[in-house]
């Protein structure tokens, strides 16, 4: 936490500064007149997947390329006050520039993993996220870079990329405008690192504001199971107070875990799942008592549930 905030400090203090200075220096990172404001949006490009796991190691060991370490804050626009629970969609080329799932790409790892070098993390209570994987690749007229979606708990939503430094495929154009994507990379034993913090284009008092009419944040209900006790099938009725990570897992009354039925970004409102009374290798289980267990920003909430052969 006092690396990022040294590091939001400096960027605060740089993006202050430069206005004295005036423009047309060249310099990554001094571009910008404003003390702080929203981080700029980029492309989404044509890449995205709306499937992507949760998950912070995003590419499997033995892909090919440099190993990288990308860490960060989210905030509000004030560039300090830090926003827990956004999720950080994050997707990139690989080593050769190619996009897994829409491209056909050689990766060269052993795992074969269609949702290679993609993953969605959550912000802790600090704001911070943090993922692993490998440097992007080039590929034709595009500099290096990590591709971003960010969404808060309120479902205020950027779209942008990370850029590096000291990268040939940044023309100087590109640096004087978007100097609040570009940062700097550090190597630490084959390791790159670098740190990439990301201002939402929502105010701290509309956050503060958020935060105390919700007594409950990120609530939500398991309305109903049915039939219950089954015999072929369950419905789990669920609903959720506002847009968020959802992860629905079944297990045993010994605590085993048996299978995962739902884990993504689902919006606000009423769904359902099915379960079939299978394990995660799709065998059918045998009679008993399991629990259903939900678990939504920072709840968990379960119920039980018998299967009668
Ligand atoms: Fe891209």
């Amino acid at each position: 936490m006092g690396k990022n905030n040294l590091q939001l400090k400096r960027r605060t203090f740089l993006k202050g500064t430069v206005g004295l200075l005036g423009s047309g220096f060249g310099l990554f990172g001094l571009n910008d007149q404003r003390n702080c404001g929203p981080t700029q949006s980029d492309m989404l490009g044509p890449y995205w997947s709306n499937e992507h796991p949760s998950r912070t190691v995003l590419a499997n060991s033995d892909e090919p390329g440099s190993r990288i370490r990308i860490s960060g804050i989210v905030t509000a626009d004030d560039c300090s006050t830090p926003i827990a629970n956004a999720l950080v969609d994050v997707w990139h080329a690989n080593d050769q520039g190619c996009y897994t799932i829409f491209q056909n790409c050689d990766s060269g790892n052993s795992d074969n993993d269609e949702y290679n070098l993609r993953g969605i993390m959550v912000t802790d209570e600090n704001g911070n996220y943090s993922f692993e994987s490998i440097l992007p690749g080039y590929y034709p007229g595009r500099p290096r870079h990590f591709h971003y979606k960010i969404t808060t708990p309120s479902g205020t939503e950027l779209v942008t990329q990370c850029y590096f430094d000291n990268d040939s495929l940044i023309s100087d154009a590109f640096a004087s405008n978007h100097g609040d994507l570009i940062i700097s990379l550090n190597e630490d034993n084959g390791i790159l690192s670098g740190m990439f913090n990301i201002s939402m284009n929502q105010s701290a008092e509309e956050l503060s504001l958020e935060n105390s009419n919700q007594l409950s944040p990120m609530d939500f209900e398991i309305e109903s199971a049915y039939p219950n006790p089954f015999n072929n099938s369950i419905k789990i009725d669920y609903s959720l107070e506002k847009r968020g990570y959802v992860d629905i897992e079944i297990f045993d009354t010994n605590g085993k875990w048996i299978k995962n039925l739902v884990g993504s970004l689902m919006s606000g409102g009423k769904h359902v799942v099915t379960w079939i009374g299978d394990d995660d290798n799709g065998n059918i289980i045998s009679s008993g008592t399991y629990l259903v267990v939900i678990r939504f920003g920072t709840r968990i909430k379960s119920k039980k549930i018998n299967l009668i052969k």
